[in-house]
């Protein structure tokens, strides 16, 4: 294994040296990152591991749904091999050790852990599995940041509704306290949830992500609500009953794109903006980071309203018992945050395909990308760096410095190879972004994660995109994985804890 390493740093090395001599006049960023900042890397069990049923694991919904519809994602594929992830997981350990971070986000299977997904049989080979590979990350001297649920909820909760059923709650409960005895001695981060926007916008208010509910504008929330009462519960069980001897910490990633007023002289998409930020961010963060607790005021306000014109009886936004508002209140040790992009806001009261109601009517904003903001491969991704920045200002500013940030997740795809040029600037300019997040604007950021550790299945978009710091051949039985010049750079950065803008500079 240490030999292993040792030939992967010695190759991205030489490679670096051979191929791009240090120029003589490098551009620097200003500022350094911190000494013990947290550098990782991130991954999800769907997207890498594969052995879909192997070892007794039980299915998700995105294994039924893609099993039964082939068709949904771009490329037909699915994730029953992946990165194959689940037997080549030491070389997963070895890459991330090779990039020279002390971190590595991944998520547990819940349905490899818990195949019927109730706790009541408990799958003793995917213990094993995580056991060992939480085992070979610490003796590479590597934190484990583990993530319960990254959207693959197991397909029996399906029949109940999913996370539009209160019951999820109890079920979210359960599956923690196993996984807290079962990895609590080695796992000393954890992170509850991923993306609940993400999740329940795409998966519940529309069709375009498993499980495919397209209930807009009632399932939606109905998800997010019953996902931040999961994650208090979780918060709570941990700290009641495991903290206290495991010694360890938890907390809730958020996501969101930065949202720039198109016009920043015209008032209605001011507004526009702030709206956006407020609902897809606001209403997650609010219950667990604000002062008062609660939905944004002005989200509750909106959302009352409209329900009301719309001819329901009550808010299509459910209510927290004010037990409930005070057990969200601080319920997370650090704000995770995931961000990839920016978009334009615009106040805009409806278009042709948006449904009434559903969050797009709610919120009431158009939203589209600056021309000059390149994107490379998914549409949504667009890249702006100084979004980043504002965005983690805009957290600081709601939400104050006293709970440190860590970014979660940040990168960006492009149709492969490993002469990523694109990705290198990619993260040079979100970095340099950080940097100035912290040290001229104040936000208390303590960890950044590159999404992602290697190319994945990304969800709708199946293969036909890639975000891996490492290339994998997806053709070769072996899913053989190799450096890319991103890493070369990541690694770089990293070590000297700086930014060289031209340490890898792509050919005239
Ligand atoms: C996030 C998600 C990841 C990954 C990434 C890039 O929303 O958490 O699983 O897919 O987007 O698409």
């Amino acid at each position: 294994m240490r030999n292993s390493v040792i030939m992967l740093v010695c190759l991205l090395t030489t490679f670096s040296v051979l191929h791009f001599p240090q120029l003589a006049a490098s551009r620097y960023s200003n500022y350094t990152f911190p000494d013990n900042f947290m550098f990782g890397v991130a991954s999800a069990a769907f997207q890498i591991e594969g052995g879909w049923n192997a070892g007794g694991r039980g299915e998700s919904v995105w294994d039924t749904y893609l099993h039964e519809h082939p068709d949904f994602t771009a490329d037909n594929s699915n994730g029953d091999i992946a990165a194959d992830s689940y037997n080549k997981y030491k070389q997963d350990v070895i890459m991330v050790e090779s990039l020279g971070v002390k971190y590595y986000r991944l998520s547990i299977s819940w349905s490899r852990i818990l195949p019927r997904g109730t706790d009541n049989y408990v799958n003793k080979e995917g213990v094993n599995y995580y056991r060992s590979l939480f085992k070979e990350l610490l003796k590479a001297n590597i934190t484990p940041v583990v993530t319960l649920f990254h959207f693959d909820l197991p397909t029996p909760f399906m029949d109940l509704g999913g996370w539009t059923n209160p019951v999820m709650v109890d079920y979210f409960e359960d599956y923690a306290r196993i996984v807290f005895t079962l990895f609590g001695d080695l796992v000393k981060l954890w992170n509850t949830i991923n993306e609940p926007h993400v999740y329940c916008l795409h998966g519940y208010g529309s069709d375009y992500f498993v499980p495919v509910l397209n209930f807009p504008g009632i399932a939606d929330y109905l998800c997010s609500h019953y996902l931040l009462l999961g994650h208090s519960r979780v918060y709570h069980l941990y700290d009641k009953h495991f903290r206290p001897h495991q010694k360890g910490k938890i907390f809730l990633t958020c996501e969101a794109f930065y949202a720039e007023p198109k016009d920043k002289n015209n008032i209605t998409d001011v507004e526009a903006a702030e709206r956006v930020l407020q609902l897809r961010l606001g209403l997650y963060a609010h219950p667990v980071f604000s002062e008062n607790g609660d939905y944004p005021e002005t989200v509750r306000k909106r959302i009352n309203e409209l329900s009301i014109i719309q001819g329901y009886k009550r808010s299509r936004l459910p209510v927290f018992t004010q037990e409930e508002i005070k057990l969200l209140k601080g319920s997370s040790d650090f704000f995770g945050i995931n961000h990839y992009t920016s978009a334009l806001m615009s106040s805009c009261p409806m278009q042709e395909n948006w449904p009434v109601p559903s969050i797009d009517h709610d919120l009431g904003v158009f939203m589209e990308t600056d021309p000059s903001w390149p994107i490379y491969a998914s549409d949504w991704l667009a890249v702006y760096p100084p979004g980043f920045r504002k965005l983690l200002s805009w957290i600081t500013k709601n939400y104050g410095t006293k709970i440190p940030i860590i970014v979660t997740e940040n990168g960006m795809s492009d149709y492969g190879g490993i002469n990523d040029y694109n990705r290198v600037s990619y993260f040079n300019e979100y970095l340099e972004q950080l940097l100035l997040a912290i040290y001229e604007d104040g936000c208390n950021v303590i960890g950044y994660f590159a999404w992602s550790l290697m190319d994945d299945f990304e969800w709708r978009d199946g293969y036909s995109v890639k975000f891996g710091l490492f290339h994998v051949d997806f053709d070769s039985p072996e899913r053989s994985r190799t450096p890319k010049l991103s890493a070369i750079n990541f690694r770089e950065i990293v070590r000297t804890k700086r930014i060289n803008f031209d340490y890898l500079k792509r050919p005239e």
